[in-house]
């Protein structure tokens, strides 16, 4: 099915199931300990083995010799697996280091061996008898110091220009022109990457925790060098990713090595202080912001550099992205400048570019709206614009900004807010309030499913989606129910199988929409089919109450399916619509801190955030996602950082007590807003991305109401206590 003009009659718009906070229809599996995630695969699997990764102790460059005698010789190993023993490796499309190091080692704990034995407590053991001989080389780690001379970031992100910046930044009579800092990142996520991987013959089954199941087989297959129909790969359950589990690591091409090598299954997770630097990260950025506006606050020259570093190979972290989008003004310039850096891999992470190019053009529009003496939000309101501003011809599907900062203002109390900062005090807190706001595009992708309706009137779907926490299961649960005229009960929902149909996968905050708009287009087909065995008129037949009708005639959905069940697979594709709309999504984020007058502790008292992303699918599932990712902006606003040893090269902090991140205590209390809307636009289900938008701006809102709270500006990300004191006012 194409997508490419509005649908005007659409089952979806009954809203009888869809757009109801139903709770999680995977809650109960996983709340007692049902739900199998990748570790803990157990269908059929006896006798498997366990293997334990082996992280590089130097950053860059080689290995002279590994001794791993000693390894194999210790109680219950099976085997050892180095690049030496592993055979020829190829290249997936989607890492950018080798998964397995040797001779040359490209980062710090890049995996260069894997032990194989009977118990996790053999291997770990075995692990640490291995001898390697490393020689190393020179890398490069600081981005400061390898931003200067770094080039562009290349074809795939260029930089664009509209009119004159210069001239008009130059000739602006009011100017803002700050350079900000966000540290390295990483995912954090509470289940390691973990695989248990088994050989039936030449062909491999990985049980994995991974996002993008299409995307990952491929790479699975090119990285072994056999075809991809000889793997099949399986992500039911996974314990978080954003984006960490987007591609293959490490833990699936040495499972399916050791397994080969073995001769059984072998189950491998990343061990706790590897995920850190054997994995990806979110690469840190130097930001430079010019912004040149008319004395009542009309921009007229905005312009966006960000720096940032990665391997050989590797990409940028996109910061400018939203400055292309966000605010009008004649005279634009976007760059990018990547550097190599011998660091970890970055990539992506939730709300890659938007996240920490917000962090910095928030603040700087905060900024410029002190300089101007207006309102923060009533500078954005003036500098809205409706179309791409690059592209003035393609205007924007929806953009409800104004909306969002409108009605949030409204419910956080804005008006409370004084202007001059340092003001407000409570007992011991110096009390402020911040505002940013939030964009993040949406991306659709193609995306297919196969649904059937069984005999006992049961309908079954089947798509390699996946769930990564966000609720795919519920809402495409509920978007077959909805085609179908069925209770949500009457659905069963089968994700994360490489032999179902290729959906679009769990990224880029295009989960929720395009893979339920695939459903959609099978269910079309389905219906189709179960009238037409009924002898109905497809055209005009309602399904509702498990019944198809029309006129005075009323059938059993079931009925169709009395001699055979009847299957449909179809999948949704996008037209021409991302070149004549620019999609998106907006929202407002409210914070309101406290900062210690005499310590400069800064607690977060309250956050607001008021979104508008289309249709929302699942109220209760969409606030979930929107509560977890201000909780992570308040973690990159305030703690979260990869403390970089820039003589060794490596991240420092990789374990949990040293990467912090935000607990409940952190987060007193949380408000999410969706505005009613819809996007006839986006797809046939009218929804939006939101698990992305809802980190986009955060870590601006807590930076610009740590600085309505005490007067004291910082521009270098996380904003710790010891970065406000030299500078906090002396109050009684
Ligand atoms: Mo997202 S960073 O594309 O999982």
């Amino acid at each position: 099915m194409k997508f490419d003009t509005p649908a005007t009659t659409n089952p979806i718009d009954q809203l009888k199931v869809v757009g109801k906070p139903t709770d999680r229809i995977d809650g109960p599996l996983k709340t007692t300990g049902m739900a199998p995630y990748a570790y803990e695969r157990h269908d059929a699997l006896e006798n498997v083995a366990y293997g334990y990764v082996l992280g590089s102790a130097i950053a860059k460059g080689s290995i002279k010799a590994t001794d791993v005698s000693r390894a194999k010789a210790a109680p219950g190993v099976l085997t050892v697996v180095t690049a030496q023993t592993a055979g020829k490796l190829g290249k997936g499309d989607f890492n950018t280091a080798k998964l397995l190091g040797g001779p040359d080692i490209q980062h710090y704990h890049q995996a260069v061996a894997v032990v194989v034995a009977e118990t996790f407590e053999q291997a770990r053991a075995a692990a640490a008898l291995i001898k390697v001989d490393y020689e190393r080389a020179k890398g490069t780690f600081d981005l400061a110091s390898a931003k200067d001379g770094a080039p562009p970031a290349g074809k795939d992100n260029p930089d664009t220009a509209v009119g004159d910046f210069d001239k008009a930044f130059a000739d602006a009579p009011v100017k803002l022109d700050e350079t900000y800092l966000t540290p390295d990142h990483a995912h954090a996520m509470m289940e390691p990457h973990a695989t248990i991987a088994a050989w039936k013959g030449d062909k491999l089954t990985v049980w994995t925790a991974n996002q993008m199941v299409a995307w990952s087989r491929g790479d699975v297959a090119k990285t072994l060098g056999i075809p991809k129909d000889n793997v099949r790969l399986v992500s039911p359950y996974i314990g978080g990713g954003f984006g960490g589990k987007l591609f293959i690591r490490a833990d699936v091409i040495l499972a399916a090595l050791g397994a080969k090598a073995a001769g059984r299954p072998v189950k491998i997770a990343l061990q706790r202080p590897l995920m850190f630097n054997n994995t990806t990260h979110r690469p840190a950025t130097i930001q430079r912001i010019r912004i040149g506006a008319t004395q009542d606050g009309k921009i007229t020259a905005i312009g966006h550099e960000s720096w940032s570093g990665d391997l050989p190979g590797g990409g940028p972290e996109t910061a400018t992205q939203q400055t292309r989008l966000l605010y009008a003004g004649a005279n634009r310039m976007m760059k990018m400048k990547l550097a190599v850096l011998d660091l970890p891999e970055g990539n992506a992470m939730r709300a890659p570019g938007e996240a920490p190019g917000l962090m910095a053009l928030e603040v700087a529009i905060d900024e410029l709206a002190e300089k101007l003496g207006v309102d923060p939000i009533e500078l954005r309101v003036l500098n809205d614009t409706q179309v791409d501003p690059e592209k003035p011809g393609r205007p924007f599907s929806q953009r409800k900004l104004i909306e969002c900062l409108r009605t949030g203002a409204d419910k956080f109390g804005w008006a409370k807010r004084s202007a001059r900062p340092g003001q407000v005090r409570a007992g011991r807190w110096l009390v402020g309030m911040g505002v940013a706001a939030a964009f993040r595009n949406n991306l659709v992708m193609k995306s297919a499913a196969r649904v059937r309706l069984e005999k006992t009137g049961r309908i079954v779907v089947e798509t390699d989606m996946t769930d990564i926490g966000t609720g795919s299961y519920t809402i495409i649960a509920q978007t077959a129910a909805e085609m179908m005229g069925v209770p949500l009960h009457q659905v069963t929902v089968k994700l994360g199988d490489s032999s179902f149909p290729v959906s679009a996968g769990s990224g880029g905050q295009w989960g929720a929409n395009s893979s339920t708009a695939g459903v959609y287009a099978a269910c079309v087909k389905l219906r189709e089919a179960v009238a037409t065995k009924l002898g109905l008129d497809p055209a005009i037949a309602e399904f509702s109450d498990g019944r198809v009708k029309l006129g005075n005639q009323s059938l059993p959905l079931a009925q169709a399916a009395a001699d055979a069940p009847i299957v449909a697979e179809d999948a949704m594709e996008y037209g021409d619509l991302t070149k004549t709309h620019q999609q998106s999504t907006f929202g407002g984020h409210f914070v309101e801190v406290g900062v210690d007058a005499a310590t400069c502790e800064i607690r977060i008292r309250r956050m607001l955030a008021v979104c508008a992303a289309g249709r929302i699918l699942n109220p209760k599932a969409a606030r979930s996602q929107v509560i977890g990712a201000m909780t992570m902006g308040a973690g990159a606003a305030l703690m979260e950082e990869l403390v970089v040893d820039k003589r060794i090269g490596f991240f420092v902090n990789h374990d949990l007590a040293g990467y912090e991140v935000p607990v409940h205590a952190d987060i007193p209390h949380q408000e999410v807003i969706f505005l009613d809307e819809t996007d006839p636009m986006s797809s046939p289900m009218k929804a939006k991305g939101v698990g992305e938008l809802g980190i986009c701006g955060v870590g601006a809102a807590v930076a610009n109401a740590i600085y309505n709270a005490t007067g004291v500006r910082v521009r270098e990300y996380p904003v710790t206590l010891d970065k406000l004191l030299k500078d906090m006012p002396v109050v009684a």
